[in-house]
């Protein structure tokens, strides 16, 4: 490939000088997206519950020479989320280009199991943490002048599984 159209490539596919945060960024898909926007040369924020984990991921991404930055949080949770919010603010100087809301939970039990508290923690990590970190983060996507969310979902919003759980077990 000539040398002229690899640089016009990169230029089009480029996320330098863009920020980001990923929410539960340490494994499976949301560990692939900031790898994915790192790579791409946005610097990332990403989070998660277990302190341990997030150290060795932040470890392993400066290896790789990605800018990554994270903090514990656990989204399920205001005064945490508050706390994430001002830290991806201080990190990135008030601006945020891309909000990624991966971070998820499910309820590995059959639906006549369930209980309310079950049903609390779920909605409020899943629905209403997502909610809030957009609202939280609406003044830095507005300052960066190039702002965008993004809902990770599942394809089990839309197509009934009659057993969803085992999908989650594998
Ligand atoms: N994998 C699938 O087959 C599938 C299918 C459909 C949709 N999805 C969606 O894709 C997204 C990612 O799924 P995944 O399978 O990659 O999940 P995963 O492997 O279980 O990873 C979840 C990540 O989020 C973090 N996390 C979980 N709860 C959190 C909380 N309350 N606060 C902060 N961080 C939290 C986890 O770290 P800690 O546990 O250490 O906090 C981890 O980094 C979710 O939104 C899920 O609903 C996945």
């Amino acid at each position: 490939m000539a040398e002229a159209e690899v640089s016009s490539r990169e230029s089009r596919w480029s996320l330098k000088g863009m920020t980001a945060l990923v929410t539960g960024g340490t494994r499976g898909i949301g560990f692939a997206i900031v790898e994915e926007l790192a790579g791409f040369g946005a610097a990332v924020h990403t989070c998660s519950r277990t302190e341990t984990k997030l150290d060795e991921c932040i470890k392993e991404w400066e290896r790789k020479g990605f800018r990554v930055t994270g903090s514990v949080c656990d989204v399920s949770c205001q005064t945490q989320r508050d706390e994430l919010i001002e830290k991806v603010s201080s990190t990135f100087q008030g601006k945020l280009n891309i909000l990624v809301n991966n971070a998820a939970t499910v309820v590995s039990k059959d639906s006549t199991e369930v209980t309310a508290e079950d049903m609390a923690n779920t909605l409020g990590t899943n629905v209403e943490a997502s909610y809030n970190l957009c609202q939280l983060a609406h003044p830095l996507l507005k300052a960066s002048g190039n702002g965008s969310i993004v809902f990770i979902s599942s394809v089990a919003a839309v197509v009934a599984f009659a057993y969803t759980y085992h999908l989650w077990s594998i």
